[in-house]
């Protein structure tokens, strides 16, 4: 396994602006996946779901982690939220380094996420609906990735670095 601090969870939960504080705190690069993918592909996640679909999005995404599992070392890598969702990809975030899933509850989510438009999945008319259907679907995957789950709802990002670095 290598030594990366790889970050999981559902949108919203946390885990690009908390990796910014670890990163900045253990002094090592931070990896985002879906900023990967975008810098790769000359644009944004919504063009890409609009004019290639959700599959090819996560063709991508496999890319880009057998791509890291290769490369990074010492880094902390925020994935996006799906991509824990394929199974070929749970064998690759193992490999990858020690998995945190931050665990965030529907209406900590909900509250933050209610005016982003830049998740595609969650541009429907129920987004609250959406979400409580996607988390019951996911919140399983996740765990059973994860090395250790970070409860993050009601906590103060300084509580939940410290949970983290604690562990590591
Ligand atoms: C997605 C999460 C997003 C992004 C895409 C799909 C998902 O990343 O990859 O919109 O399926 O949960 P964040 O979790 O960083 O928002």
């Amino acid at each position: 396994m290598k030594d990366n601090i790889i970050l999981i969870g559902f949108m919203g939960s946390g885990k690009t602006s908390l990796g910014i504080r670890l990163s900045y705190q253990l002094k090592r690069t931070m990896i985002d996946t879906d900023k990967w993918i975008e810098q790769r592909q000359k644009r944004t996640v919504s063009e890409i779901f609009a004019a290639c679909g959700e599959e090819a999005f996560r063709k991508l995404e496999t890319m880009c982690l057998e791509e890291l599992t290769a490369t990074a070392q010492r880094q902390i890598i925020s994935v996006g939220g799906g991509l824990p969702i394929r199974k070929e990809n749970h064998s690759l975030l193992k490999e990858l380094g020690k998995v945190f899933y931050l665990k965030a509850s529907p209406e900590t989510i909900y509250e933050r996420l209610k005016n982003d438009t830049t998740r595609p999945l969650l541009q429907v008319e129920d987004p609250k609906g959406r979400i409580r259907a996607l988390l019951e679907q996911r919140s399983p995957i996740y765990g059973s990735c994860a090395d250790v789950t970070v409860e993050v709802s009601g906590k103060s990002f300084e509580e939940i670095v410290e949970e983290i670095v604690r562990e590591i």
